[in-house]
């Protein structure tokens, strides 16, 4: 499974690619409004030049024409940019002409999987499915995820799955055991990932054991 982090801050995305396992980033208007970025270019252009990997940035048009607009400037600030669109009907149109470009986009706030099928149709070269935000409407926001690859290997579609709005590493454990395409996960969650109280504490033990042989040699 592949790891992208969720997130549009410049020290979380040198920390993570510093941990060696960093394979792209997503970015979202609320993201950049967090960095108090309200014209994105300058920071995805930033983001672009820190990793090799696709880079998500998000259009915030709504009308066909100025969503096409937006799209392809986007996709002309660096090699790596993948457009992000909304999953409604002006977002599946424009999908559809920007796949036909060879411009990949990944097709977001996708809350069924209905909606991935579509997505996979207009030749969407991602989809994101929000498992956190469906959780907390009580719906089992994997179980969407399980759907929609079922229906994907059901039709062959190469369409690959972003598991989004992951909150905690369960998320990113049970998205791993359905054999996601990829998790995108905020930086908090990524330093989780490896923690485990036992490590800790079979360290600590290790460290100790060390230090008393020494001081009985001594
Ligand atoms: C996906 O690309 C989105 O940026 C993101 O995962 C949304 O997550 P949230 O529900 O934590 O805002």
């Amino acid at each position: 499974m592949k790891f992208f982090i969720d997130t549009a801050n410049i020290d979380e995305i040198k920390k993570a690619a510093s941990y060696g396992f960093l394979d792209g980033v997503t970015t979202n208007p609320s993201l950049m409004a967090k960095e108090g970025i309200s014209d994105q270019d300058g920071r995805i252009k930033a983001i672009c030049a820190l990793t090799s990997g696709p880079v998500s940035a998000e259009v915030l048009s709504t009308e066909p024409e100025t969503m096409l607009a937006e799209a392809r400037h986007l996709a002309s600030l660096a090699t790596n940019v993948v457009i992000k669109l909304p999953l409604t009907m002006t977002g599946l149109k424009t999908t559809k002409i920007l796949a036909n470009e060879d411009i990949h986009v990944n097709v977001t706030l996708v809350f069924s999987a209905l909606q991935a099928l579509l997505a996979a149709k207009a030749g969407a070269a991602y989809i994101s499915p929000f498992v956190g935000r469906l959780d907390d409407t009580g719906v089992d926001g994997l179980g969407i995820v399980e759907d929609i690859q079922t229906i994907y290997s059901n039709y062959g579609y190469e369409t690959e799955i972003i598991v989004a709005s992951i909150r905690n590493p369960q998320h990113v454990l049970r998205a791993a055991l359905l054999g996601a395409d990829i998790s995108t996960i905020p930086f908090s969650v990524i330093n989780q990932l490896a923690s485990h109280p036992m490590t800790q504490q079979g360290l600590a033990t290790f460290l100790a054991d060390h230090a008393r042989a020494k001081e009985i040699k001594t």
